[in-house]
């Protein structure tokens, strides 16, 4: 770990004006996991960039009136100024118009022709005139162009080809030989049967309609194709092939190329092809994350229905955008990105349990101490539960983050969070500052409840790096002792900590307005521009017995595990359940199980709750949600669910 090299990259960006939320999720995760893998001790490699040629591009500068290098140039400033307000801590940035890296894309181009694998031929399709397009039959909709919708007409054009057929079984027996190679694993299951069992066919490499582009040095009316240009920064920009970078030895193979899931198939057939003709290692992973969607589908600029990262960091703070962003969606699936969802975890989690938290623990050693714990501390019985959860957390947490489920190590340090607040009403600080007597014990519980903050701060540096210091400078604690080793050791903060009151972290939005202003901020035309509000169209009701997909949205299904079981006192039948539902606060629920469950079948197992009911007393004890059984004969079968479904994922 500590030492060793760790080479990451996001995919490079085309060059757009605009990159929306859904571009940032990529980067951001990236830098998570870059600054984890840093703070771990390792030499890392963070790889961005930028995607820069193509038809597209040399068509949207001819619109603008100015060059392609004129329109990428200004163009890509602006995508990094957007990663400087992210806070992404890339080690290097790479332009596919780079002279270093066209160089080695001509090189790479000449071997691959030289030894055969690229060959020269003809490629027939369906041509679209104005759109300087060719298509193949079935990229068509409905015979069209699928840009623009106009008639296309039989076509020929000399290409290179890349002998992608050829490496049909080698990649087959690759993904056999490393299971692991493509995650989540349900893509790679994509990636077989639905392209590579179909037959691979040989790709077209070259293009000769336009020129804005890499050219074959030894034909020069061909530019290389914008994929293989791409696909090929990933050595470039360590050196390979040219003498700008001399880093390729020491980096290569990758240890992950993070990319949204529709280019996971250049990512995982393409691109390990290319490097098994070019006698090069895969890399040792490509991680096809999932994408943020709006009510209505995928964020796209053509839409009109973009989130503008650059508007949410003004109003709550890049780290909080950082950390929405990495807690709310599981990496590997889709989410839907909404306001409301933004807003409600800022308040849960950042003002209410984490930012509570720091200040309430700060301003009572202020209160009590005057702002320097002494050095005589009295254990207590309420510290061992809390301390053995804390030493527990930096192996819960590394677990997570070498699997990338960054939403995982994040429930797990704030299940540390949420555990340190019930620590706080179970000391109760308060009663013990009153007497004399508990001046000791108090010393203890509050150094205790620093310490905690000690380890949430460095678990939360990859995430939101800018919190993790403010909290460290508000509890005292140094740099030394905030390090990934210290996360593995509890009372590491010196006996006599000084803390320091800062400012409140996270202040509370009030939902209501914030949605109202946020929705000028995002859409400021769209206010005097909005037609009268439709009527809400009638929809037919449902036949009896029959309820509407609206009517089923509203039950809230989530997974959940079982922390903790005991039967009601009292009550034959029912059982009382603690459950982790994902939100870092442990839900009881009450259910009637007893006769065919004894507390320990259930404890650890994956249940569904509907998570969304009213709470209801059951013999005195609140139950909120109840856990989803089936009826067979009058017995109740708990429905048990799959370990890998983490806690918390919605149930559709
Ligand atoms: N240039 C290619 C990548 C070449 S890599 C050798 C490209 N660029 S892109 O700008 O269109 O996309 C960059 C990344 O942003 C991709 O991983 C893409 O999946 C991701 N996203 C774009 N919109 C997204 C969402 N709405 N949600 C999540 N990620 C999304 O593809």
């Amino acid at each position: 770990m500590s030492g060793e090299k760790f080479y990451i990259t996001t995919p490079i960006y085309y060059p757009s004006d605009k990159l929306h939320i859904g571009h940032s999720y990529c980067t951001v995760a990236t830098d998570a996991m870059a600054r984890y893998k840093r703070m771990q001790g390792c030499d890392v490699m963070f790889l961005t960039g930028t995607d820069e040629h193509g038809q597209k591009i040399q068509e949207k500068a001819e619109a603008a009136g100015v060059t392609p290098q004129q329109y990428v140039d200004q163009v890509v400033s602006g995508i990094q100024d957007l990663w400087k307000l992210m806070n992404i801590s890339y080690d290097r940035f790479i332009r596919t118009t780079d002279d270093y890296h066209q160089e080695s894309v001509q090189k790479i181009f000449r071997q691959l022709y030289e030894q055969g694998d690229i060959y020269k031929s003809v490629y027939k399709g369906k041509y679209c005139t104005p759109c300087e397009s060719f298509w193949t039959e079935t990229q068509l909709v409905d015979g069209k162009c699928p840009d623009c919708g106009r008639e296309v007409h039989d076509a020929e054009e000399e290409s290179y080809f890349f002998r992608l057929s050829n490496y049909a079984d080698r990649l087959l027996e690759y993904y056999r030989e490393h299971p692991d190679f493509l995650e989540p694993a349900s893509r790679l299951n994509e990636m077989i049967n639905n392209f590579i069992k179909p037959g691979l066919e040989d790709l077209c490499v070259s293009r000769t309609t336009f020129n804005w582009g890499v050219p074959v040095d030894f034909d020069p009316k061909h530019v290389v194709y914008v994929w293989i240009d791409a696909l090929s920064n990933y050595i470039t920009a360590l050196g390979y092939g040219n003498s700008r970078y001399h880093d390729f030895e020491k980096y290569w193979p990758a240890d992950v190329h993070f990319v949204g899931k529709e280019i996971v198939r250049f990512h995982s057939i393409i691109w390990p092809a290319m490097l098994m003709a070019l006698k090069l290692p895969l890399p040792k992973k490509v991680y096809g994350h999932g994408w943020l969607l709006l009510e209505g589908g995928k964020m796209s600029k053509s839409k009109g229905n973009v989130v503008d990262p650059a508007i949410l960091c003004e109003r709550y703070g890049v780290d909080a955008i950082r950390y929405f962003l990495l807690r709310e969606f599981p990496f590997g699936s889709d989410g839907v990105f909404s306001n409301e969802a933004l807003i409600s975890r800022i308040n849960a989690d950042l003002a209410n349990d984490l930012g509570n938290l720091v200040s309430r623990s700060v301003s009572m050693v202020e209160k009590y101490f005057g702002g320097t714990l002494p050095a005589e501390r009295q254990a207590g019985p309420e510290d061992e539960p809390l301390l053995e959860m804390a030493r527990a957390l930096k192996d819960r947490y590394t677990e997570q983050m070498e699997k990338y489920q960054f939403q995982n190590a994040l429930i797990e340090t704030f299940k540390l969070v949420s555990r340190t607040n019930k620590y706080i009403d179970e000391t109760a600080p308060w009663v013990l500052g009153k007497e004399e007597s508990g001046r000791a014990r108090l010393a203890a519980v509050l150094y205790n409840l620093l310490d905690m903050l000690r380890l949430a701060s460095i678990c939360l540096t990859p995430f939101m790096p800018e919190t993790a210091a403010k909290i460290r400078a508000q509890i005292g604690a140094a740099e030394e002792i905030c390090t990934y080793d210290a996360l593995g050791q509890v009372g590491l903060l010196p006996a006599q900590v000084t803390v320091h009151k800062g400012e409140t972290l996270f202040p509370r939005i009030d939902m209501e307005k914030e949605l109202a202003a946020l929705e000028a901020a995002q859409h400021p035309a769209a206010k005097e521009e909005a037609p009268a509000p439709k009527k809400k169209e009638e929809k037919a009701p449902a036949p009896a017995g029959i309820i509407t997909i609206d009517e089923f949205a509203k039950v809230e299904l989530r997974v959940a595990q079982v922390t903790a079981c005991e039967p009601v006192p009292k009550a034959d039948k029912l059982l009382r359940l603690e459950l982790d539902d994902g939100s870092g606060q442990t839900r009881q629920v009450v259910s009637g199980i007893a006769a065919w469950y004894r507390p320990e079948d259930l404890l650890g197992k994956k249940v569904m709750v509907v998570a969304n009911l009213a709470p209801a007393k059951l013999r005195g004890v609140v139950s909120n949600g109840m856990i989803l059984a089936a009826d067979t004969d009058g017995a109740a079968r708990v429905i048990f669910v799959d370990d890998s479904v983490p806690c918390g994922a919605k149930v559709r």
